[in-house]
């Protein structure tokens, strides 16, 4: 179905999981270009939901629960409020952000999984799967982790290897280990409900192949797994935590997480359709009462003319693509996403983000620190998103853009087209007598913007989409310098009438187009311009403020970043890496003790090294003439991978002066130079931290 011909969107972004907050990896990959592509569509009058909310089922949330020693629904509750808070912070602009631990959502995802039932959908099967006897346990999912039979990562979890991407199943993975207890589980039988996605290949093929326009890294994955051959997956699990399965006999058993999360967009729509839940009805999630749609749910999701859209990140294509259009094909009444644009994966600072170890920007850490600037970050991920590869957020990319692009482009010709309209004219809208050449081309160059940015949007391409709002930006900011208004007010102020007036008509272009990209500075800008919102449609013309129109007072869209401020992000990163590498090093077993006597007996000295030359045809070691205080020995050390001779002449160490002197390599060693070893195998030297003298005694 043409785009043209759908009468209603419905959008969704993944629902992430509540078992820490969202970082700007979250952002860039799925909330901003989701929020850019739902605000155009807005602005241009679309009848769109845009829906999503916190996945609170799942191993992530036990295992971070019992890491804590609390209940998992104490683990959702609070980081269901700071993700929802964060998104609502960044102008996340949903109609609903919901939560499957709603009863609306349990009763949705039990209602699915019923009717799936009923029509005997189901294979139900009793399999071996594996049991932690330490813990009393099944482990599913990520219970469970080993080796990867694809590609071998020796950290895979039950249900998915983060490094390649597959998807598996606990009894795939090769030497699997337990993550309660770390045991090596045993296999037990036990009965679940399997999606028969063998036999339903074809029909899955069959819509995969339709959308050969879906992203390449989408439609690559698809059909690599397509490829493979798709196996039944289990839809239920032998867990506590989720939504109980509804059919006898399942005691003790909840829904997949992965049959439940993607219900949640349908249960969200539910309640955001509901006409009698309100706001005000609405205490622990958010609905957003001025975007209420006026048709019920099933029209969001049954109508033929509704065009369905899922911003995903690259991990959850299978889920998105495969599994839960299978099951919305084998319920029948739903309508399928029309497309899927997932996004790769954001780097911070040339390493891969993790929450474990705390390598990320929190969102709401960076607020904090950068209250009001929620328009940088979002311009900063949109101009660097990972649309087609993964790429490194840094915090100097950050501040060069804020102060090379936004501050000094975009900011700087809204400021002054608006202080000269302020200083000759009053702030008053005027205009000139005739227009010149330049006049006349920039207009024509403006007419092009708003279409070829909504192309790009409607393309999912929205980094080029922001870089064309930015020309439009560029090319007002060299009118402006290029017409010099300052120098000519004094001999020509018809011209300077006409030079502001285009100013002022692309400024209020540029807020309309702004509106999905940078909407807390849109607002601003439109309040500065004391122009109403205006619809997409308005943009492209140059009669937006009519003549005779007062301005605002202007004050600043965009204001520079000190390298203090940067200087202090990265230290708190540079903070976490040296808290993580201290965490990850494990001290070597303590040796027996020894008597006072035995340790005195050792003759430890400091010394300096005087001359230092490689053993020839070792790789390891190093011939050291060492000054004791005593006297001048030599002593062959195993140094020589770690330092070069000529970089430790001069350095002082501690040296063993009275071990049996040993001939190694032909060379007579007479003592040993103390090392200390870290976790990484790499060795420095015990070194006094100040120059003290030869021959000083270590005791
Ligand atoms: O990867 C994740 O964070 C999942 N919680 C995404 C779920 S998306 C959907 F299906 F709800
Ligand atoms: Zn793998």
């Amino acid at each position: 179905m043409g785009n043209d011909t759908f009468k209603r969107y419905t959008v969704t972004a993944a629902l992430p999981y509540t078992n820490g907050p969202v970082h700007i990896g979250h952002l860039a990959g799925v909330y901003i270009p989701a929020d850019i592509y739902v605000r155009f569509l807005r602005s241009t009058g679309k009848d769109v939901i845009f829906v999503s909310g916190s996945d609170e089922h799942g191993v992530p949330i036990t295992l971070k629960a019992r890491n804590e020693g609390v209940s998992p629904q104490e683990i959702v509750d609070k980081y269901h409020k700071i993700i929802g808070d964060s998104f609502k912070d960044f102008g996340i602009a949903f109609n609903i952000y919901h939560r499957t631990s709603s009863q609306t959502h349990h009763d949705t995802a039990s209602g699915f999984f019923k009717t799936l039932y009923d029509k005997g959908v189901f294979v139900e099967e009793e399999t071996e799967q594996y049991f932690d006897e330490h813990a009393g346990q099944f482990l599913a999912d990520r219970y469970i982790i080993g080796t990867c039979p694809k590609c071998g990562n020796e950290e895979a979890y039950g249900d998915q290897c983060e490094k390649c991407g597959s998807s598996l199943s606990p009894t795939e993975l090769i030497n699997p280990r337990s993550t309660l207890s770390g045991a090596k589980p045993v296999l037990k039988k036990t009965k679940n409900w399997f999606l028969p996605l063998d036999t339903m290949q074809p029909q899955i093929e069959a819509y995969i192949d339709l959308h050969k326009d879906w992203k390449p890294n989408v439609y690559g994955q698809c059909k690599s797994w397509l490829s493979g051959g798709l196996n039944p997956r289990a839809m239920t699990r032998d867990l506590d935590w989720g939504v109980q399965v509804p059919v006898e006999g399942a005691d003790g058993k909840v829904l997949y997480v992965w049959f439940d999360a993607p219900i949640g967009y349908i249960s969200g729509t539910k309640d955001l359709c509901d006409p009698d839940l309100s706001a005000e009805k609405i205490t622990d999630y958010y609905l957003n009462e001025s975007l209420k749609p006026k048709d019920n749910w099933e029209k969001y999701w049954y109508a033929e003319d509704t065009k369905l859209v899922h911003f995903i990140g690259k991990d959850n294509i299978v889920f998105h693509c495969i599994i839960f259009p299978a099951m919305l094909m084998a319920h029948g009444q739903f309508q399928l996403a029309d497309n899927v644009p997932a996004n790769e994966f954001l780097n911070l600072e040339g390493d891969k983000i993790s929450t474990s170890r705390n390598w990320a920007v929190w969102l709401h850490e960076y607020l904090q620190d950068f209250p009001d600037k929620q328009d940088v970050l979002r311009y900063v991920l949109t101009a660097t998103a990972p649309e087609t590869k993964d790429n490194d957020f840094t915090w100097k990319d950050f501040q060069a853009r804020n102060n090379n692009e936004l501050v000094a482009i975009f900011g700087n010709f809204v400021n002054r087209v608006l202080v000269l309209s302020h200083k000759y004219f009053d702030g008053q809208v005027v205009m000139g007598s005739d227009f010149s050449d330049t006049d006349l081309n920039v207009m024509q160059e403006l007419k092009d913007y708003p279409s070829k940015i909504a192309a790009s949007i409607e393309q999912y391409r929205f980094r080029e989409a922001l870089s064309e709002f930015m020309n439009l930006a560029r090319l007002g900011n060299k009118y402006l310098a290029d017409a010099e208004p300052w120098k000519l007010i004094k001999t020509d102020e018809e011209r300077v009438k006409t030079i502001l007036n285009i100013g002022l008509q692309i400024a209020s272009n540029l807020a309309i187009l702004a509106q999905p990209f940078l909407p807390f500075s849109s607002q601003k800008l439109f309040k500065m311009l004391n122009l109403e919102v205006q619809d997409w449609d308005k943009a492209g013309t140059l009669n937006l403020l009519p003549l005779g129109h007062q301005l605002n007072e202007a004050t600043l869209l965009f204001e520079k970043i000190e390298d203090s401020e940067i200087d202090a992000q990265i230290q708190k990163l540079m903070d976490s890496k040296i808290v993580n590498e201290q965490a990850a090093m494990k001290a070597e077993e303590a040796k027996p003790n020894v008597s006072f006597e035995q340790f005195s007996a050792m003759d430890i000295r400091i010394g300096t090294i005087l001359e230092a030359e490689k053993v020839a045809k070792t790789k390891k070691l190093l011939k050291l003439k060492i000054d004791t205080g005593l006297d001048q020995r030599i002593i062959v050390s195993g140094i020589a991978e770690y330092y070069e001779p000529e970089e430790i002449i001069g350095k002082q160490v501690s040296v063993l002066i009275n071990l049996e002197p040993r001939e190694i390599k032909g060379i007579l060693s007479q003592g040993m130079i103390l090392m200390a070893e870290n976790s990484d195998g790499n060795l420095s030297f015990v070194a006094p931290s100040a120059g003290i003298k030869n021959g000083s005694v270590v005791r």
